[in-house]
């Protein structure tokens, strides 16, 4: 039996179970285990879900959050409405859709019209859990989607986790390769527990690891008070010699891949 039919055939078990429990995707199940594992959300939770679309995740955060809890999906695609959750559209990297989440958490949560969360005028609430199953549109060559993933990932991080209360748990996929203990040790200062973990619905797919960061520190360790996790990547891909000392690039430049190039006028 080759490697790869077996990958194929426990997908397909994954895609079969999925749609016998009504879950829009077999990635809901990658949730579920993380969930069943690390317990790390509760009843009545305030849950992020970035990269939601169609949202089987954000299926599952309902059910753990129940009646009183409330799920926000972000996503670049537009998924059918999942009840107890409100979905975002837009690019999460993207500082307008930032502020349509900053919104929500200073106006009050709404579903249907009922106002679930009040918060008061100088309130705002926070997360209790971040979830991330994010993941760019993949082109193929995997040593540059691993590094436009893991990018995304610090990116993701940094606007997410202000918004997350201390004590608070993220977890999200990244790609195994290089850099990877970048993110990890820029982790660690930012929570007491960091480990990864390969839930069994994702093991078909060798490449993928979830890392759940538990209980969020009320501020970063020492060495990492004013930084942020994508300059802590950039410092770890610099001495791991993968990029080039900041200074040395173009000014105006952003990356794409570890590899630097000009921002088009
Ligand atoms: C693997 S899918 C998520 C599947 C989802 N967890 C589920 O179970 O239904 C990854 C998603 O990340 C989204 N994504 C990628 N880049 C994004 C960005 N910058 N902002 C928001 N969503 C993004 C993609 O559109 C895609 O839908």
């Amino acid at each position: 039996m080759s490697k790869r039919w077996f990958q194929a055939h426990q997908r397909d078990t994954w895609r079969r179970q999925a749609r016998s429990k009504g879950y829009r995707t077999r990635s809901a199940f990658k949730l579920k285990q993380i969930q069943e594992k690390f317990l790390l959300i509760r009843e009545g939770d305030l849950i992020l879900d970035v990269g939601s679309h169609p949202g089987g995740w954000t299926q599952v955060a309902v059910e753990e959050t129940g009646p009183n809890g409330l799920v926000i999906g972000i996503d670049l695609l537009t998924s059918a409405p999942v009840e107890g959750a409100q979905m975002v559209l837009g690019d999460v990297t993207d500082p307008n859709c930032q502020e349509s989440i900053l919104d929500l958490l200073h106006e009050g949560l709404k579903v249907d019209g009922t106002n679930l969360h009040p918060v008061a005028d100088d309130e705002t609430r926070m997360f209790n859990t971040i979830v991330s199953d994010i993941s760019p549109r993949l082109t193929g060559q995997y040593d540059r989607d691993q590094a436009i993933s893991l990018e995304l990932v610090a990116m993701v991080f940094d606007f997410t986790l202000p918004l997350l209360a201390p004590g608070g748990a993220f977890v999200t996929k990244i790609f195994q390769g290089t850099g990877i203990e970048g993110i990890i040790n820029a982790a660690k200062q930012r929570f007491s527990r960091v480990q990864r973990f390969s839930p069994e619905a994702s093991r078909s797919s060798s490449s993928e690891v979830f890392l759940v960061c538990r209980n969020k520190l009320p501020h970063p360790k020492k060495g990492s008070r004013g930084t942020s996790i994508a300059q802590e990547l950039d410092i770890h891909l610099e001495s791991e010699g993968i990029i080039q000392q900041k200074d040395s690039g173009p000014r105006d430049s952003v990356k794409s891949g570890f590899r630097r190039i000009p921002k088009k006028e």
